[in-house]
């Protein structure tokens, strides 16, 4: 096993009407002019910003609201957000939503803590954060984990480049978490955000250095808990019970616990829909359903013991005549699970069809992006990366 350093200072308050604390925690964290950062009409349309807006009331705080956060969030919108933040002085950005909020969030929290610097220097890594202004979210849908991770990935939509800057000092301070308040997302939302929790779980599994028993036994119940709950959502979508299963393994999965003891993790499959993202603005979660499938039947072989391992325990598979036949059931088991809650197992059932040139740019900009190689199950170079676009059409 790897030594680790284990950093999750989010205080996390779970359960039924939780966002009425948010004015109480803000003033506990010494915060008073405060940016509230949302995306499209959902939180608008089902009345959460007003009584985010009534809780801050209450708590005196000042606060000023900017909305309009795509998926994929996008540098302009950051921009957007520094200038607002600038002018009122903000202390604290509240971000309500999910992660594409929670990170348009962190970004603008960076960029006012160094006035001085250009933000998407941390994107395009040349240059790391000294500080960041305090985070706090209310999270309404259970997906990337953002709400407890370091992470932050921005698309700046003048080159195309989908990125992510990740650093502790990002954390969120707290994340409220109310279950009843993911009910009113699409299905194609509840379903994508059920594969990107697995992914996540799944990118630090999948690897090839050391690792810890209680680590792979958590990651394992974490996976079957989402795929058991998933199911359920796909024909109940308004089961609370199920709704809270999934939100709070979507902060377990990403907020480090089940990547403690292992080599930090394989991350190749995110890397490539990142570019996918980039390129075609795909829901992140479904595009990594979109291409796992390939990436695993290309990486097998290299990390044979944990795709069996995979296979069996997760998947229940019953081993067959040899390692390579159990491992293969359990990819196929894996996609079979993807189609049963509408999830796509290639890029045409993602619908999309890129090019070869646009293969190759991917590739290009993959790589570039990992400095050259990426993987722990398997090391994959640019040609490497190519060929499973290739294969995942
Ligand atoms: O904008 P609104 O109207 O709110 O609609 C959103 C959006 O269209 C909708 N939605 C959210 N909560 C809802 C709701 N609709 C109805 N009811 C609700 N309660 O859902 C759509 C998707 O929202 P988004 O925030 O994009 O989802 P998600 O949490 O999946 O975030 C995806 C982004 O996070 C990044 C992804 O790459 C992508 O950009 N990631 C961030 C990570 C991190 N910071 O740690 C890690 C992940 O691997 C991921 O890369
Ligand atoms: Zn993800």
């Amino acid at each position: 096993m790897f030594g680790f350093t284990y950093y999750t200072p989010t205080k996390v308050v779970f359960g039924r009407k939780t966002e009425e604390q948010v004015g109480e925690l803000i003033l506990k964290e010494g915060a008073g002019k405060v940016l509230v950062h949302f995306g499209g009409q959902s939180a608008v349309r089902s009345g959460l910003l007003e009584r985010i807006k009534a809780s801050l009331d209450a708590a005196g705080i000042e606060h000023q609201e900017l909305g309009g956060v795509v998926p994929n969030p996008r540098l302009s919108k950051v921009r957007e957000g520094i200038e607002i933040g600038r002018k009122m002085g903000a202390d604290f950005i509240l971000a309500v939503g999910g992660g594409s909020v929670i990170d348009s969030a962190k970004a603008i929290a960076y960029a006012l803590a160094e006035p001085e610097a250009d933000v998407w220097e941390l994107f395009a890594h040349t240059r790391q954060a000294k500080k960041c202004l305090p985070v706090g979210t209310v999270l309404t849908i259970a997906a990337a984990g953002s709400e407890m991770s370091n992470s932050c990935v921005i698309t700046n939509e003048e080159t195309g480049e989908k990125r992510s800057y990740n650093d502790d000092i990002a954390r969120p301070r707290f994340a409220i978490m109310n279950p009843e308040l993911t009910v009113t997302l699409p299905d194609w939302q509840t379903e994508s955000g059920c594969a990107d929790i697995m992914m996540h779980t799944m990118e630090r599994y999948f690897v090839n250095g050391g690792t810890m028993e209680i680590t792979d036994s958590i990651a394992e119940a974490l996976l079957r808990t989402v795929m058991h709950n998933a199911e359920i959502l796909h024909h109940d979508p308004a089961n609370y019970e199920a709704r809270a299963e999934v939100m709070w393994a979507s902060s377990l999965a990403h907020n480090g616990l089940t990547g403690c003891g292992n080599d930090g993790g394989d991350f190749a499959t995110h890397m490539l829909e990142h570019e996918m993202g980039g390129m075609f603005d795909v829901t992140h979660g479904a595009g990594l359903a979109a291409i796992w499938g390939t990436w695993a039947r290309y990486v097998m072989k290299d990390c044979l013991p944990r795709f069996v391992r995979y296979a069996v325990n997760v998947m229940g598979v019953e081993p067959k005549e040899n390692d390579e036949a159990t491992a293969l059931a359990g990819i196929e088991a894996m996609e079979a699970f993807y189609r049963r809650i509408g999830m796509p197992t290639n890029m045409r059932e993602l619908g999309i069809e890129p090019t070869e040139e646009q293969i190759l740019e991917m590739a290009k900009s993959c790589a570039a992006a990992s400095g050259g190689v990426k993987g722990s199950a398997k090391k994959l170079y640019c040609a490497d990366m190519a060929e499973i676009y290739r294969r995942a059409r």
